[in-house]
């Protein structure tokens, strides 16, 4: 099957770098990363430098994307920053990150609700799934991910989920610099394509992009890019040094280049 997929690098740089440490950090990066318009490089930095980040940005090379939005778009939610006050300054936002489901104990039922206000809102959701490690150990990694797709594209359209990103991401695999196996990254993905297919018929399946994420870095992201149903790759820790990050988006430039010859 002939894939017209853009693949994407998204960097998560979490809750690191202040404002002029995010600017100078941008500059390196401006620098490492070559202008590469046949794939998509998105960085996702605090909400708080957002909007310094989006006057500097090399709109050539970059897209913003936030790592979180509320779903009410205004109202008494003391804290919150909503999809609806997000959407000018960001093409993409995370949904159902692990780090959001495990330490901010968002469930499925938020995930669901953040996408959908992401979509009303313009912004094109990156929904993460995955299993943890006693998930996988006790055989449910299917039943998992089959739980949190349909739930976070429960009420969307074909058209709306097809525009849509998906990150597979192992939650024993974030951040532990213990990164899963090609293998076990294809099934996954297999499996996630498959059932977005019978949720919203093939066309839909063959246009919605599929990264993987977890301990990727300048060594191993070739072994997940370039397997043929994978569209790119979530990258956190690699993603906040300049060098790594360049090496990683050359990586997917060639992997993109070799798809469209
Ligand atoms: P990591 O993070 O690359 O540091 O494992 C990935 C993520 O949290 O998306």
């Amino acid at each position: 099957m002939r894939n017209n997929r853009k693949i994407m690098i998204a960097g998560n740089w979490k809750e690191h770098m202040d404002v002029s440490t995010a600017s100078h950090f941008l500059h390196r990066l401006q620098e490492s990363v070559a202008n590469r318009q046949s794939i998509e490089v998105v960085l996702f930095p605090n909400v708080l430098v957002l909007q310094p980040l989006s006057v500097q940005l090399d709109r050539r090379k970059f897209r913003l994307g936030a790592q979180d939005g509320f779903y009410k778009d205004a109202g008494a939610y003391t804290g919150e920053v909503s999809m609806a006050m997000l959407n000018d300054l960001v093409h993409y936002v995370l949904v159902g990150h692990s780090e959001r489901r495990h330490v901010f104990n968002e469930n499925d039922d938020v995930a669901s609700k953040k996408v959908q206000s992401a979509v009303r809102n313009g912004i094109i959701p990156v929904l993460c799934i995955g299993e943890t490690l006693q998930e996988r150990l006790s055989g449910e990694t299917k039943q998992i991910l089959h739980n949190q797709l349909t739930a976070g594209l429960m009420h969307l359209t074909a058209r709306e989920a097809a525009a849509m990103v998906i990150a597979y991401e192992p939650v024993w695999a974030i951040g532990t610099g213990e990164f899963a196996k090609p293998d076990q990254v294809e099934e996954a993905i297999k499996y996630i394509r498959n059932q977005v297919s019978q949720l919203f018929g093939e066309r839909t399946a063959r246009h919605i992009r599929i990264l993987y994420g977890g301990s990727v870095d300048d060594h191993n992201a070739s072994a997940f890019i370039e397997l043929e149903d994978c569209d790119g790759a979530l990258v956190g820790g690699a993603s906040l040094n300049h060098e790594k990050f360049a090496k990683i988006v050359d990586v997917a430039f060639k992997v993109q280049q070799k798809r469209m010859d």
